[in-house]
């Protein structure tokens, strides 16, 4: 077995991706990588892995005592100097660790495989999984939602993957009314978002009233309509709209700048990611800059915090002070795209926690909270991680250990060949899992949970949505 670490850094001259040289570390996660390139909070051969409060170089804990006592005497003798840049800040683009499940396909017992694929094609139907096909990334929406701003060779071919995933997450969540717009008509921006108190009643008793099987497409006209009569009416209220995005396990906040285009600029942005990214390899400065000239222009306080935490250890009243919760009108939407296996699960459990503190409060009504996530790698869970075994294991009957097994068979759901039977099986189980979820949300007050396919699957094979919302 190779022992190095599998982390890519990106060489500059031969412009590539080389591996790191250094070895593997010990680490409680066995993570296959060296201790540079364990992420933050993780415990390594030194301890938690953590940042220095002088110089932010990562390391454990052990170490950062006598560390710390040079970097000090350092800085003191540096102060105007610019602090030496680190392996993280210079070359790494994409930090992605491969976590390599101990379970390998080729190693399940023939059995096992037939047993699982016989237990999941004969009860399928029962989950009842209903995805509705929503790809909105078409020309129309770009030049106008998005005003034509990105070149042509960036929607053409494999580069407008990404830009298409990313229009089409937002898009749906608008047409779901996720998301304050800017009446254009308005253009005091302290006037803007404007909401009509009585009419959100109305509104949240029709839900409940729904047809599950209604037509998606009158749903989205009727909601459009309630929208544009909300706005168009007036009212007493005169506290703010705003929109708060918070981007889990973000990365470089693409996502979030797409969000930002689409909002009209009309966003604040919490971006989450347990990695580290260097400064140029993100498009938090990009955010920034936009957010604060409108703030500037039209009186606005939106802002952007990016916490480099694990999600299991965010707290959202951390992020959104306390008299904005009291007093503004908040559409606060979670967001990701591609949240590898056990971190949507995370997520789920952090978002309900944060919807029924609100609750509690009784300050849903002008706090609403959604979540709108593109899920993936669903082969990195495991039934401990996953947050609802129970309603699989009541439909599927199967102990734990058969779980993990199958869960291990959704790397089959990312084959090319969509004809085989292992694709089938595979995609089959990865909607499974994405139903659980959404049950799991079901049971914790989200009255609205769908799947929704939201890119086609000749981009990416990862192309289900999960949107949650009251
Ligand atoms: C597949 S990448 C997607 C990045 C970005 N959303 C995109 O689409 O390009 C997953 C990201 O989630 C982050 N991540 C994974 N697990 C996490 C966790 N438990 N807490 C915080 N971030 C996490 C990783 O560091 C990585 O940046
Ligand atoms: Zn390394
Ligand atoms: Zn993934």
């Amino acid at each position: 077995m190779d022992n190095h670490c599998t982390f890519k850094i990106w060489h500059k001259k031969k412009k590539e991706y080389i591996n790191c040289k250094f070895p593997i570390c010990k680490n409680q996660s066995n993570l296959t990588v060296c201790e540079i390139h364990l992420p933050l909070n993780e415990i390594g051969p030194h301890g938690k892995m953590v940042l220095c409060p002088e110089c932010q170089d990562k390391m454990g804990e052990d170490t950062l005592k006598r560390h710390l006592d040079k970097c000090k005497l350092k800085s003191s003798q540096n102060k105007n100097k610019k602090r030496k840049i680190t392996a993280d800040d210079n070359t790494i683009i994409t930090p992605r660790i491969w976590v390599k499940n101990s379970l390998k396909i080729t190693d399940i017992p023939e059995t096992i495989i037939q047993k699982i694929e016989n237990i999941v094609n004969m009860n399928y139907e029962k989950f009842n999984i209903q995805i509705s096909k929503r790809l909105l990334y078409d020309e129309r929406i770009i030049s106008t939602d998005f005003n034509n701003i990105y070149p042509k060779e960036q929607l053409i071919g494999k580069n407008s993957k990404n830009i298409f995933q990313e229009i089409s997450i937002f898009e749906n969540a608008k047409n779901l009314n996720l998301i304050f717009m800017n009446d254009n008509n308005d253009e005091n921006g302290k006037n803007c978002f404007k909401i009509n108190k009585q009419n959100e009643d109305e509104d949240e008793d029709k839900n409940e009233d729904k047809n599950e099987n209604e037509n998606e497409n009158e749903k989205i006209i009727e909601k459009e309509k309630e929208e544009k009569e909300n706005n168009n009416n007036n009212n007493n209220n005169n506290n703010r709209n705003n929109n708060i995005i918070v981007e889990l396990g973000c990365g470089a906040a693409e996502l979030s700048k797409t969000f930002q285009i689409g909002c009209k600029n009309h966003s604040s942005h919490i971006l989450i990611d347990r990695m580290q990214y260097s400064s140029k390899n993100k498009f938090d400065k990009d955010i920034n800059d936009k957010l604060k000239k409108l703030n500037q222009s039209k009186g606005l306080n939106n802002f952007l915090i990016r916490d480099v935490i694990d999600i299991k250890d965010m707290t959202m009243t951390n992020y959104i002070k306390e008299n904005q919760e009291k007093e503004e009108n908040n559409k606060i939407i979670f967001i990701s795209k591609h949240l590898c296996g056990n971190a949507l699960d995370l997520s789920i459990d952090k978002i309900i926690s944060y919807y029924q503190y609100l609750k509690k409060k009784n300050i849903t009504r002008n706090n609403k909270v959604s979540m709108i996530v593109a899920t993936c790698c669903h082969y990195l869970l495991n039934s401990t991680t996953y947050c609802n075994f129970d309603y699989i294991q009541e439909i599927l009957n199967i102990t734990r250990e058969e779980f993990d097994y199958m869960i291990r068979l959704t790397s089959w759901g990312t084959l090319k060949d969509t004809e085989s039977n292992h694709y089938k099986l595979g995609k089959k189980i990865k909607y499974i899992l994405d139903k659980g979820r959404c049950e799991f949300l079901k049971s914790h007050g989200f009255k609205n949970v769908e799947m929704v396919e939201y890119i086609d699957s000749t981009y990416t094979k990862e192309n289900t949505l999960i949107i949650a919302y009251n």
